[in-house]
């Protein structure tokens, strides 16, 4: 038997990078794997490269109706999720006088949310 089988994964970010390389070792292990990211053409490629066990649901982390979607199509396609690997996430700098409410709610969102 399989490491992660009959488990369901999220893995956030993961159609490029290092949350795709760990969505094919999941599936490699036997999981039912969800990626997510903003670009639906990579999606699809991610979808369709680490094997049938893995699904893409396309979205932006750092907004709540987009987890929603996400999360009730887990649910619909899985039942339940077994493991997250919140990989999805960004470091922008900038100085305290620099900083705008639109740099704070774009790492806010996708680091927290
Ligand atoms: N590589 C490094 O040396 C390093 C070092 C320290 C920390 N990290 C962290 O490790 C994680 C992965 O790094 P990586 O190098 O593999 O990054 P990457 O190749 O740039 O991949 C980032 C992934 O996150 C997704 N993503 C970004 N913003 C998103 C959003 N708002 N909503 C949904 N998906 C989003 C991207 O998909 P879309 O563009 O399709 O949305 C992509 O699949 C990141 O959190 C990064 O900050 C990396």
């Amino acid at each position: 038997m399989k490491k992660f089988e009959g488990k369901t994964v999220l893995i956030t970010g993961g159609t490029s990078g290092i949350g795709f390389a760990t969505a094919q070792r999941f599936v490699a292990e036997g999981a039912m794997v969800f990626i997510t990211g903003r670009r639906l053409s990579e999606l699809n490629l991610g979808a369709e490269q680490p094997g049938e066990n893995a699904a893409g649901v396309q979205g932006d982390i750092g907004r709540l109706p987009d987890l929603d979607r996400l999360f009730e199509t887990i649910r619909e396609k899985a039942g339940e999720l077994d493991i997250l690997f919140a990989n999805a996430g960004l470091g922008e700098f900038a100085s305290l006088g620099q900083v705008t409410e639109a740099h704070f709610e774009k790492v806010f969102g996708v680091n927290i949310k």
